[in-house]
């Protein structure tokens, strides 16, 4: 059976990565979160205190950093390895969210990170969410799902996701973190998030996850 490829984009905690996950589960195809990517970059460059700002050493850098994604052995997750350090619950902390929009807005970064995500899809039969992944990373991509939800229902869920790790974070400063982010995201010259024009729409504010998967599923079915 031929493999094609997913693309998911959307704006910040509208359950793209939920969704993407169990789609990719269902079709028996790897999923891969290239939100995770920009945030393991901005991890690294706070922990290196990395300036935005310059681009010379932002060039540098770059090939200092490696990023991959293991099976958890016992959780199933896929974790995200920076250099060979699991950071998959660093990178999801409210530090890193308040500089992740920031540092990808950054064209050398959005470039290395491009490239290595077009390498990984290489193979197709992939699911992958982010920002740009319709419009540049795959923008031949057979199947490609613009996701939205209420900016409200979305500070619920990340302060649902957060609190499951042990974070406890107001409502008010997840939406506005989330607005902010948006804001950087859409705005940036490099790549900005926007939906492609062949992107299929889907405000899933009312959706329970299952449909959302149930409905991604029948569209790649219908492209294999
Ligand atoms: O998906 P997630 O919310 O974890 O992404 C974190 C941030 O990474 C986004 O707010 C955005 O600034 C950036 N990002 C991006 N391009 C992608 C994926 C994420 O710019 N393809």
């Amino acid at each position: 059976m031929p493999k094609i490829i997913v693309a998911i984009d959307g704006y910040s905690s509208c359950g793209k990565s939920t969704t993407a996950k169990q789609v990719a589960k269902q079709l028996n195809y790897a999923y891969i979160d290239t939100g995770a990517m920009y945030r393991a970059v901005t991890l690294f460059f706070i922990q290196n205190h990395i300036s935005v700002s310059n681009p010379k050493e932002i060039q540098k850098v770059l090939s200092d950093i490696h990023i991959t994604f293991r099976r958890h052995k016992v959780k199933g997750t896929n974790d995200t390895y920076l250099n060979g350090l699991n950071v998959e619950d660093e990178i999801r902390k409210m530090y890193v969210s308040e500089q992740v929009s920031t540092v990808s807005a950054v064209a050398e970064v959005r470039h290395a990170l491009v490239a290595q995500q077009q390498r990984m899809g290489k193979t197709r039969g992939i699911v992958m969410d982010g920002r740009d992944i319709g419009t540049v990373v795959f923008p031949q991509a057979e199947l490609k799902i613009f996701m939205t939800a209420d900016p409200m229902i979305r500070a619920q869920r990340r302060q649902a996701e957060l609190l499951e790790k042990g974070e406890l974070i107001g409502l008010q400063e997840i939406a506005e973190n989330l607005k902010m982010r948006d804001h950087i995201d859409t705005t940036r010259t490099e790549s900005p998030l926007r939906q492609a024009e062949d992107a299929i729409y889907i405000d899933n504010s009312l959706m329970t996850l299952d449909e959302q998967v149930e409905m991604v599923v029948r569209l790649a079915d219908e492209q294999i």
